[in-house]
């Protein structure tokens, strides 16, 4: 019979302690992208051991790429002429792979990536990705599931306005422009940390951008070729912001190394809201709460607002809290699907298109639930902290794609938690 991997927690424990925090997954998953615009050996470091990374790699190995993943490093030979097609089989596994369509247009003159689909947090479409490149000259076109673009004569620099400051699009649109003839201007561009990070690494390899970090981002295109470089990632805010929320969930007192606080201003904001105390340090943090937590608005927008893929935690949070919250998602039409799994853990929830109103409960009651992505897996692994008896998530796979060392971080914070694997049930026909 096959088996299947869990995690179960013992509701009622206290986090107590310091946890570090790796690189951010959706900076280092792009970084590997950016290391294609330049032949020879980029080394990025401080990656996550996670298996996005490893499903990158794979990506990059099929285009030609040596990629060894070792010691918190991801070490990139890249061919003079790196390939120009992402299959299905790797795309689908990973979303993020979609980021290669950006470098290998601005390279190869040509690329052909499978169309990545939606997934559980909702439907992600493509269309700031394709009309920014079209804008820059490309010819795109769609078929048998795949997006194919090519510009044999080179992409041009061109005025892009986003409709949406889109992580992908942005990031998608940066790495083709950078070998672009002229100047190129993305306009309500995103301005996440991963955004300005992946614009470090380009500018370290001979890139010309301007404005890392705001909403417009000046692109000069340039003519000879980008040289290799080392880089190291910037620090993981969603898994830090997840150990911040957990702390206050559980009335704990944790430090979080090896992120900024100032990437998470918002986020622990409203955990001062929520009645918790935060000691703000150089690249760490401390959160300590003594009470049950208060109730707290929170309305997920592109960063600096609150980030959606800290949502499963501002749910779990007013789960607990005291009073009602109204919780509202911005970014994904898909992001409360997870809810009913709350639900079955006791919290009041109910929601209208993309507001959630939460009512708090003192506890919750442990059940056993099913991750449906990463955050809501983490979510809910959070979530039976604060549950009476045992909460038992399934599919932590999920969780594997976002969060290296969950359980032993959990561990070493004070939770009895184990990761089994159990029989899957099947049923013959
Ligand atoms: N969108 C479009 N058209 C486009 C591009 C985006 O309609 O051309 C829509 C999407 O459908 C979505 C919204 O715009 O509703 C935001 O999408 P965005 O492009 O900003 O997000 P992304 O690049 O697909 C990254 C992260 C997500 C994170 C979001 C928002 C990676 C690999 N993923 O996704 O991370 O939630 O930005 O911050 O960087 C996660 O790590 O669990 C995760 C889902």
């Amino acid at each position: 019979m096959a088996r299947v991997d869990v995690i179960r927690v013992k509701g009622g424990a206290r986090l107590a302690g310091d946890v570090v925090v790796g690189g951010a997954k959706n900076s280092a998953l792009k970084l590997m992208a950016v290391a294609l615009l330049a032949e020879g050996r980029s080394v990025v470091s401080n990656v996550p051991r996670i298996t996005d990374i490893a499903i990158m790699a794979e990506v990059l190995r099929r285009l030609g790429c040596e990629v060894s993943l070792a010691n918190g490093e991801a070490v990139i030979d890249v061919p003079t002429e790196p390939g120009s097609e992402a299959d299905y089989d790797l795309v689908r596994r990973l979303r993020a792979s979609i980021c290669v369509l950006g470098p290998l247009l601005a390279r190869r003159g040509y690329v052909r990536v499978a169309l990545p689909g939606g997934d559980m947090i909702g439907s992600r479409g493509l269309d700031m990705h394709v009309s920014g490149l079209a804008r820059m000259g490309a010819e795109i076109s769609g078929e048998h599931g795949f997006v194919i673009a090519s510009a044999p004569a080179g992409l041009r620099g061109t005025k892009i306005w986003l409709d949406f400051p889109s992580v992908g699009a942005t990031e998608n649109l940066l790495m083709a422009a950078v070998l672009a003839k002229g100047v190129t201007e993305i306009d309500n561009a995103a301005r996440e940390p991963e955004i300005v990070d992946i614009c470090q690494m380009l500018n370290a390899m001979g890139a010309r951008i301007d404005g890392a970090g705001t909403s417009t981002l000046a692109v000069e295109g340039v003519d000879g070729p980008l040289k290799p470089v080392r880089h190291t990632t910037v620090g993981d805010r969603i898994v830090g912001g997840t150990w911040a929320f957990a702390a206050a969930m559980t009335r704990g007192d944790v430090t979080v190394h090896g992120v900024r606080p100032e990437f998470l201003d918002i986020a622990l904001d409203k955990l001062v809201t929520a009645g918790a105390t935060v000691e703000p340090g150089d690249n760490q943090f401390r959160v300590r709460m003594t009470e049950r937590p208060k109730n707290v608005d929170i309305v997920t927008l592109p960063y600096p607002g609150f980030a959606t893929d800290l949502l499963p935690m501002a749910l779990g949070l007013a789960a607990v809290a005291e009073g009602a919250s109204l919780i509202t998602e911005n970014i994904f039409d898909g992001r409360f699907m997870f809810v009913n799994e709350m639900v079955r853990l006791g919290a009041d929830i109910r929601t209208d298109g993309h507001h959630a109103v939460v009512n708090g409960r003192e506890r919750l009651s442990g059940a056993p639930v099913r991750a449906t992505d990463i955050r809501a897996g983490a979510g809910l692994v959070i979530a039976g902290l604060c549950a009476d008896g045992v909460t038992e998530v399934g599919e932590v796979h999920h969780i594997d794609r976002g969060y290296p060392d969950f359980v032993a971080d959990l561990a070493r914070l004070g939770v009895e938690v184990e990761r089994t694997d159990v029989p899957e049930p099947t049923f013959d026909f």
